[in-house]
């Protein structure tokens, strides 16, 4: 393109060249010869002149300069042409002694010619003439130059203006050409099949991660080819250099830089012309795409399922639990098969809370979002609790506002939240009491705050268990973060809290101090009305 460019550069200045020379001739031309005409023409004149002032001088030798009459009469003798003159005889000091003459106006041109008597010199013939028609006539040519010279700077300019043009629209192209395959990252290549050399676009080399100037060949490519993919791609280009047929693969490069990409390689070969040509596609980012829309898929379909097996398992597992019960209802306080019948509605339990979360997590109203009363979000969640806390010797003080505002948002998820906190506090409790007790405290309590931007509601959480040391405050809320026996915890209870509410634009903040208390509390935004 470069090339290009200079080359049509240098037929330009050519060109200039060419229409200024062209431009000057006419004016060089006259000028030169007529300006040589006239002075020959002028220096004959004077010599002429001179020659018959001569022969007075030599008639009448000392007194010529009286002859003024014969001098002038000479003097008036004009050429045919018949041009403006002035001539004169003047003497060795300059004095005028015969002349003729018009009227001239300048600029002039003057020639003499010496007057000599029998070899001495005695005075001057001059003769003068305008120099104005001269010039008019060099302006003409001088015009008359520059319209030669234009009229052929605008011919010659033509073939070079669609030369442009064509350049201009060739670098357009090209530039689209290399915005769209780097958009695409697509390229393209053409080998000649005996030698292996070829041409490579400009984004194959990109997508290798090599520079156009590391100058690739077929063996070069196929090196970048990762182990599993080489023998695949050699194979292709076997077929198609010897069999004519065309390949189009997925396949995996190593670049360059050492990074694995999917590329996507088409080859065509044209035996007839001894070349194979190709096209070469970066489909990282498209594979990645896909996989994670795959994933997606088998989530939705596995949501599916799981909500299925769950709504079966539900119901026999509550039977489960319930026969249990009632055994233990049913048998002595000391038999000792209570404590199996236990363990059964333990282990029971267990099953009905994850098939509980399943179901949560199949369900299709996950997103909706309504609004509603505080209270809404804690009945379920304690009365869920309701047996164990009973069991536990747990005391629970309920203390929510009547006139509370109303807050917004995914009533099902804001229910996980207070769930999980219940659990964690009734956790801590046991765990600093593992018999009933007085000092077995659950307060739950809420108060609200208003502002010209509507305020919020706060709700508290706190339970006199055994307390969060330090170290561990600003630990609990990464995921997998528990102090939970093995199996018995996941520590995805207040990360996965936290983001429920995050997304609510709640905060929540948890406050403690060891064997002492617990408070957690969350702040709902409540927007004006
Ligand atoms: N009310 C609380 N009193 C004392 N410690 C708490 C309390 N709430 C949370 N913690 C501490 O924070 C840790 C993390 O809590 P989180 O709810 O995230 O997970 P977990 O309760 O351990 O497990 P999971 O929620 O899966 O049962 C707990 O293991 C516990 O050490
Ligand atoms: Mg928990």
């Amino acid at each position: 393109m470069k090339n290009r460019s200079s080359t049509i550069n240098i037929i330009k200045r050519l060109s200039l060249a060419f229409s200024l020379a062209i431009a000057c001739i006419p004016p060089l031309t006259y000028g030169m010869f007529s300006y040589q005409y006239l002075q020959g023409s002028l220096v004959t004149e004077a010599e002429i002149n001179s020659r018959l002032v001569t022969e007075i001088i030599n008639s009448n030798p000392d007194l010529w300069e009286y002859e003024t009459l014969r001098l002038e009469g000479i003097l008036s003798r004009r050429p045919g042409s018949g041009e403006k003159e002035i001539r004169q005889v003047v003497d060795l000091q300059g004095k005028i002694i015969a002349e003729s003459k018009d009227t001239l106006s300048p600029p002039l041109i003057m020639r003499s010619h010496l007057i000599m008597d029998s070899g001495v010199e005695v005075g001057r013939i001059e003769i003068i003439r305008s120099l104005k028609q001269f010039l008019l006539n060099l302006g003409i040519f001088c015009a008359v130059g520059l319209a030669l010279g234009l009229g052929i700077m605008a011919l010659i300019s033509l073939p070079i203006r669609s030369l442009q043009q064509a350049e201009k629209e060739l670098l357009q192209s090209y530039k689209l050409q290399e915005e769209t395959s780097r958009l695409g990252r697509v390229g393209g290549w053409e080998i000649n099949i005996e030698t292996g050399e070829g041409h490579m676009t400009n984004e194959v080399y990109r997508i290798h991660e090599l520079s156009p100037d590391d100058k690739m060949n077929l063996a070069d490519g196929i090196n970048f080819y990762s182990e599993s993919s080489r023998p695949v791609i050699e194979k292709a280009i076997q077929r198609a250099i010897e069999e004519n047929e065309s390949y189009d693969l997925e396949l995996e490069i190593i670049t360059a830089k050492g990074n694995s990409r999917n590329v996507r390689a088409i080859g065509i070969p044209d035996l007839e012309n001894q070349r194979l040509y190709g096209f070469f596609q970066d489909i990282t980012e498209k594979k990645k795409f896909q996989e994670t829309q795959l994933r997606s898929s088998q989530l939705a379909a596995l949501g599916e399922v799981a909500a299925g097996v769950a709504h079966e398992i539900n119901n026999p597992i509550n039977g489960i639990i319930n026969y249990a019960q009632l055994l233990i209802n049913r048998n002595d306080e000391n038999d000792r098969s209570n404590q199996i019948l236990e363990r059964i509605m333990k282990e029971g339990n267990r099953i009905a809370n994850i098939v509980h979360n399943l179901l949560n997590f199949a369900r299709k109203d996950r997103d909706e979002v309504t609004s509603f009363n505080l209270m809404d979000i804690i009945v379920e969640p304690l009365n869920l609790n309701a047996q164990f806390f009973k069991k536990d010797g747990i005391h629970t003080e309920v203390e929510i506002p009547e006139d509370l505002p109303e807050i917004s948002g995914n009533k099902m998820k804001l229910e996980q939240v207070v769930l999980n906190l219940l659990s964690n506090a009734r956790n801590a409790l046991n765990n600093k009491f593992p018999e009933p007790s007085n000092e077995k405290f659950l307060v739950i309590d809420a108060k609200s705050t208003s502002n010209q931007n509507g305020g919020s509601v706060q709700l508290r959480i706190k339970d006199s268990g055994c307390g969060i040391p330090k170290e561990d405050l600003d630990k609990i809320f990464n995921p997998f973060f528990t102090t939970k026996e093995a199996g018995v915890g996941t520590g995805l209870g207040l990360s996965v809290s936290h983001d429920i509410l995050e997304n609510h634009g709640a905060t929540i903040s948890i406050d403690s101090q060891v064997n002492k208390f617990t408070q957690a509390i969350i702040t709902f935004p409540v927007k004006a009305k």
